[in-house]
């Protein structure tokens, strides 16, 4: 594993507690949940993978989706915000939620009807390749879905990017804050890579802006292959 993969583990790992608060009493943030597990979309019965799902706050949208039938999996390499999921999981006695630590862009796993991923496309390298891993491991006709936050192209809210700078650059793992470009400009163009290759890879696709137009959510149905 690279220096940066490590820091982003011991980053996650030490904020864990505090971002699991943020991940699921941030005002709207639930909303933001609820709608990524609508595009998402999932058939009752289906297996969900969540690829990077930090402390599982994504966990209670998507099991009401699949419903008892149904199972979700969620993929994180940080020990930390494992731990957190993982106590959820078994204080709410969900059996068929479970985590697996791994890396999300060479996912642990061979089957899955549908993938998320949430605040996730920033911190990879090349999200467009995650994309099209997961796309081929839904296969044709399988559900994909991203949520993930930029600055707002929103002309009302355009002067609260500043503040949007700041609190990217604070809650950056620090090896992302050397890295040539500043951490906004990089979670831009990271999102733009991922789902344009959502796009790519999918039909029917969905498109949603909210939080003032900071998230953009997206989802589709993978293309068959001709
Ligand atoms: C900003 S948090 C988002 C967590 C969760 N998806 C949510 O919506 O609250 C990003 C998470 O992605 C994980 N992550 C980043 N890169 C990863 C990778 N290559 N493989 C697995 N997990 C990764 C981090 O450990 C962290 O838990």
């Amino acid at each position: 594993m690279t220096d940066g993969v490590t820091t982003t583990q011991e980053f996650y790992t030490r904020y864990a507690a505090l971002y699991d608060d943020i991940a699921r009493r941030t005002p709207g943030v639930r909303g933001l949940r609820r709608a990524v597990a609508d595009t998402l979309d999932p058939d009752p019965g289906d297996v969900v993978v969540e690829m990077g799902c930090g402390t599982g706050a994504n966990f209670p949208y998507l099991r009401e989706r699949v419903g008892p039938a149904g199972t979700v999996v969620g993929v994180d390499f940080t020990p930390g915000v494992l731990a957190v999921a993982r106590r959820r999981i078994e204080t709410e006695g969900w059996e068929n939620v479970h985590v697996v630590r791994g890396d999300a862009t060479r996912p642990p796993l061979d089957d899955a009807d549908t993938v998320l991923a949430t605040f996730v496309s920033g911190m990879l390298a090349d999200p467009a390749a995650a994309v099209r891993t997961w796309a081929e491991l839904v296969g044709p006709d399988g559900r994909l879905a991203l949520a993930d936050l930029a600055r707002t192209t929103r002309t009302p809210f355009a002067p609260l990017n500043l503040v949007f700078r700041g609190l990217v650059r604070a809650s950056s793992p620090p090896g992302t804050r050397t890295m040539s470009g500043s951490p906004t400009d990089i979670l831009d163009s990271r999102l733009v890579a991922a789902h344009r290759e959502l796009e790519n890879q999918c039909e029917d696709v969905r498109r949603e802006t909210r939080a003032l137009g900071f998230a953009r959510v997206a989802g589709g149905r993978v293309r068959s292959r001709r």
